[in-house]
């Protein structure tokens, strides 16, 4: 029996006495609740679905999902992604199944319907009987891919599924502002680490990165950055926290450590970016699968004028390989404790340590609360 879950869910969330509680267990293990993102938050606002440079030559493709949605993702030969829903318009098959690149025309393999890299159909085969003849009253151009707004800020490719969709460039302005002088479009990408499925809900995840408190903890052995030189951020739907060490805490940072000023900022839903002084940026990208399951991918960025040798990259790479692995292990486990009855409180936050974790999860909850009843 479907489970309909009711506005009753909120009610120690937005309990304005006291200690912020974080949203309950259900919100992270529910199917429920999960259709209700796919609704109303990743359907309505722009979601990080793919890296550029993983779509780097002419006809280059990539299915994404997005909201519960299979997107294909195209390069075209204007050098320009496109985002198109991942079906046929003749029978509805999915198109795309798996990266690849598809030359010029993206054909269905059923009756081999073929449209270009802008989406326009071009061919029908014996759709009105003969090889070239159409029905009297079907036109090619209105039967090309339904397209999906996409926008590409640097080497990270973002979809929105609402045809009302807010302005890109304002969605950026937050980080950009938080950014500075700091300028992405001068970083490279070096190397990706596939971390493949994790079994926590996005959100577990996201909250992990945005707050600070976790790291002398959980990262011990993997950082040096100490709890109390780190700040929280909160710029509009810009939230994370960032930590600003001197020369001496650099230099003294432990071997083989991360031990340098970090920023490590977000964009609503799940856009994750952290910088790390001088010249190094890292971009995960966390594709929810569905309440318990999320896909990872991090990509390092390397300064344009910075000089990394192979081993240098390895380094970092194995740095971020176990510190993600540290987060994930305690993702899970909080997955898990999602599950107890004791989660239905939503436990409760730091008012020191924890607040962009809170206004991340009062986003999420003004997304879907339309969906709850009454
Ligand atoms: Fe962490």
């Amino acid at each position: 029996m479907r489970q309909v879950l009711d506005a009753s869910i909120l009610k120690d969330f937005e309990n304005p006495f006291g200690l912020k509680h974080g949203l309950p267990g259900v919100a992270y293990v529910s199917d429920e609740f999960w259709r209700y993102e796919n609704d109303n938050l990743f359907g309505r606002h722009w979601v990080f679905v793919a890296f550029a440079h993983q779509l780097a030559d002419s006809g280059d493709v990539a299915p994404v999902s997005v909201g519960g949605q299979s997107v294909l993702l195209v390069r075209d030969e204007a050098n320009e992604i496109n985002a198109f829903y991942n079906v046929c318009r003749h029978r509805n098959l999915q198109l795309i199944d798996e990266t690849g690149n598809c030359g010029r025309l993206i054909r269905c393999p059923y009756h081999s319907w073929s449209y270009d890299l802008c989406g326009n159909l071009k061919n029908a085969p014996y759709f009105g009987g003969e090889a070239n003849a159409l029905p009297p009253d079907f036109e090619l151009e209105d039967h090309g891919l339904m397209p999906v707004k996409c926008a590409v800020w640097h080497d990270w490719v973002f979809v929105n599924l609402d045809a009302e969709a807010p302005d890109f460039e304002n969605f950026l302005q937050p980080i950009l502002n938080q950014l500075g002088d700091n300028d992405v479009a001068d970083y490279l990408p070096v190397a990706t680490i596939e971390f493949g499925e994790v079994k926590s809900n996005w959100k577990l995840l996201m909250e992990n990165f945005i707050e600070p408190y976790h790291v002398q903890f959980v990262h011990k052995a993997t950082t040096s950055q100490p709890l109390q030189d780190h700040y929280p951020i909160i710029d509009k739907h810009c939230l994370g926290s960032a930590v600003d060490l001197s020369e001496d805490q650099v230099a003294s940072a432990g071997e083989g450590t991360l031990g340098v000023t970090s920023h490590y900022l977000t964009l609503f839903p799940n856009f994750v970016l952290g910088t790390y002084q001088p010249d190094q940026l890292g971009v995960h990208l966390n594709i929810p699968l569905s309440a318990g399951v999320t896909v990872q991918r991090r990509v390092i960025y390397a300064h344009k004028d910075a000089v990394y040798s192979e081993q240098k990259i390895q380094q970092i790479k194995d740095l971020w390989h176990s510190v993600h692995l540290e987060d994930h292990a305690i993702c899970e486990r909080l997955q898990a404790g999602r599950h107890s009855a004791m989660a239905a409180q939503g436990g409760v936050l730091s008012p020191h340590w924890e607040t962009s974790v809170r206004v991340f999860q009062e986003l999420v909850a003004a997304a879907i609360r339309p969906s709850l009843q009454k």
